[in-house]
C-alpha cells in the first residue's frame, strides 16, 4: 500500500472508501431546532465518525456526517464563516434549480418533503458491507440524538444492494471512479492518470495547481469537501416499455439497455464486450474499467450519447474544448426500494418506491455538478448531438431521441422518457473531523 500525502486521519471515510459489495446502509436527515442541542449532538457523534485512514476496510460499518448551509446557520456558525461558503452552496440546491435544469417534472415544486424546504440541516449516511455491523452503527448514530432536545428526525431511509448488486434499473453501478493523486489508494487499471487531490478535498492543489478558496477559518475548510445528494425515483415501467417497443427479443433488449449506458447491465463495458455480454469482465474490478475510446472514434461500440460516455468522455474528441479531468466526481450512490423487475410494464410500476440516492463528492461540487447537469446531461452540443439529452438522467422533452451510430446508417430511437425522476436534493458540506469538533465547540 502506498503512503498518503493527505491528512487521512482528518478526512471523512466516504471520500476514499468505496461502497462495499454487497452493501447495506441508512440515510438519516435531521433538523436542528436549537444550536446548543445541535452542538451537543455533534460532540457526541464525532467519536463515531470514521476517518479515511483505514479506507481499505470493506465490511466494517462507518458513519458519515454532512451539513447543509441552513444546518451551519442553525448551529450558530459565526457570520464571517457563513459568508465564506460559495454563494451556490448558501442558496441551496432547490434555489439553484434553474442552473441545474431541475425544472418541470424535476422541479422543486414536485419534490418530496423534507427536500428543498430548508429543514434538512444534518445528513448522516451509514454504510456497511455487513448486515449486523450496519444495524449496530445505525443504533450508535440514533443513540447520539434520540434523547436530545433540539434535534428532530425528519427522515430515515434504508438502502442496499439489490440481487446481483444491481441498481433500480438492473445495472451494476458505481464502477468508474477517479484515482486521487497522493491518496495512497493504488489506481485500478483504466482509471486514468490520478487527479490532483484538491479537486476532491479542500486544502490541496487542484488540477490547475491552485488551492481552492476554503470556508474560513482554515480549520473549518481544510480536509472537508462538498456533497451533492439527489433522490431519484426510477420509472421502471416506462423504461421496460421503451426497451420492448424498440427491441424484439430479450437479447436485443439487453443490447439496447447496454447502448443507453455504455455498459451491459452486468457492468461489462461495450468497448470490451461489444457484441455480447461478458459478466466475468463486469465482475472484475481490474478489467471492468480498463478501456478508453481510442478504438471507438465513431461511437459504433459506445454511442456518444450513452450515459457513461457523456459523464466521462475519457479520450473522446469533443466539439467543445474542455479538460475532461476538471469535471470528475467521486460517486457513492445508493439504491433503495423494490428490486428491479424486468416484467414491470405499467404506469403503477413507475410509482413503486425504488431508485437511487445519487451521491457525488467534489471540492467544487456545486460548479461541477451544475456544469454536468447543464452541459453534458441536458444538452448534446458537446458531442454534436444537438438537442439530445442523457438517456438515463436527462430531463426529456416530447419526442426525445437517442442516436446509435451505425454503419452505413445510424439508428435514431424515439420515445426516450425521463426514466429517473428527481424527487429531491441538497447541497451539503462534509467537514473534516477537526472541523466537526470546532463546530461542536462553538459558543464555548
Ligand atoms: C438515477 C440516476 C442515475 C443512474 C441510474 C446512473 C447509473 C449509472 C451507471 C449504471 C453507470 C455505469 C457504471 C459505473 O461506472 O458506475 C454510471 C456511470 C456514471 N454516472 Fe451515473 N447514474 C445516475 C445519475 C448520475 C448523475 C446525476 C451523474 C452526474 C451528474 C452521474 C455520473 C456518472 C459518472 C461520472 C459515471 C462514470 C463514468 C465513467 O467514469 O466512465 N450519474 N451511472
Amino acid at each position: 500500500m502506498a503512503t498518503s500525502n493527505l491528512d487521512l486521519a482528518d478526512i471523512q471515510a466516504t471520500v476514499l472508501r468505496y461502497r462495499p459489495e454487497p452493501y447495506y446502509g441508512t440515510h438519516v436527515l435531521l433538523r436542528i431546532d436549537d444550536a446548543r442541542g445541535g452542538r451537543e449532538f455533534l460532540r457526541r457523534l464525532v467519536p463515531h465518525v470514521a476517518s479515511a485512514a483505514d479506507w481499505w476496510l470493506r465490511d466494517d460499518a462507518w458513519i458519515a456526517v454532512t451539513l447543509s448551509y441552513a444546518g451551519l446557520v442553525a448551529l450558530g456558525t459565526p457570520e464571517q464563516s457563513l459568508r465564506s461558503f460559495p454563494a451556490s452552496f448558501r442558496e441551496g440546491m432547490a434555489a439553484r434549480a434553474e442552473h441545474l435544469v431541475d425544472v418541470g417534472l424535476n422541479g422543486p415544486q414536485n419534490w418530496e418533503p423534507p427536500f428543498g424546504s430548508s429543514q434538512v440541516h444534518v445528513a448522516l449516511s451509514i454504510f456497511s458491507g455487513d448486515q449486523l455491523k450496519w444495524r449496530q452503527a445505525v443504533e450508535t448514530a440514533w443513540a447520539q440524538f434520540r434523547d436530545l432536545r433540539g434535534v428532530t428526525l425528519l427522515m430515515s431511509q434504508d438502502f442496499g444492494a439489490q440481487p446481483g448488486d444491481r441498481n433500480s434499473l438492473g445495472y451494476k453501478d458505481t464502477i468508474g471512479q477517479p484515482a486521487i493523486e497522493g491518496s495512497g489508494v493504488e489506481p485500478l487499471p483504466g482509471q486514468g492518470r490520478p487527479i490532483k487531490a484538491g479537486e476532491f478535498v479542500l486544502g490541496y492543489p487542484g488540477e490547475t495547481g491552485v488551492v481552492l478558496t476554503m470556508p474560513q477559518p482554515d480549520l473549518l475548510g481544510r480536509n472537508g469537501t462538498y456533497v451533492g445528494l439527489r433522490k431519484y425515483q426510477s420509472r421502471v415501467g416506462a423504461f421496460n416499455r421503451f426497451l420492448r417497443e424498440n427491441a424484439n427479443t430479450a437479447e436485443e433488449r439487453e443490447l439496447l439497455a447496454a447502448k443507453l449506458m455504455g455498459r451491459w447491465r452486468s457492468g461489462a463495458p461495450l468497448t470490451l464486450a461489444p457484441e455480447r455480454d461478458d459478466p466475468a469482465i463486469g465482475a472484475d474490478p481490474r478489467r471492468n474499467n480498463d478501456f478508453d475510446y481510442a478504438n471507438d472514434a465513431h461511437g459504433y461500440q459506445v454511442p456518444f450519447g450513452a450515459h457513461m460516455r457523456r459523464m466521462n468522455p475519457r479520450d473522446t474528441r469533443l466539439a467543445q474544448l474542455t479538460d475532461v479531468n476538471l469535471h470528475r466526481i467521486i460517486r457513492r450512490s445508493t439504491t433503495y426500494g423494490a428490486p428491479y423487475d424486468p416484467d414491470a410494464l405499467s404506469e403503477r410500476d413507475d410509482e413503486i418506491p425504488r431508485g437511487l440516492y445519487f451521491i457525488a463528492l467534489s471540492a467544487k461540487l456545486m460548479d461541477t455538478f451544475e456544469f454536468l447537469q447543464r452541459e453534458w446531461i441536458n444538452k448534446g452540443d458537446f458531442m454534436t448531438l444537438g438537442r439530445e439529452r442523457d438517456p438515463t438522467v436527462g430531463l426529456q422533452e416530447n419526442d426525445a431521441v437517442f442516436t446509435i451510430p451505425k454503419h452505413p446508417v445510424r439508428r435514431r430511437i424515439h420515445g426516450i422518457e425521463t426514466f429517473n425522476v428527481l424527487r429531491g436534493g441538497e447541497y451539503l458540506f462534509m467537514p473534516s473531523l477537526s472541523a466537526l469538533r470546532w463546530l461542536a465547540n462553538l459558543g464555548g
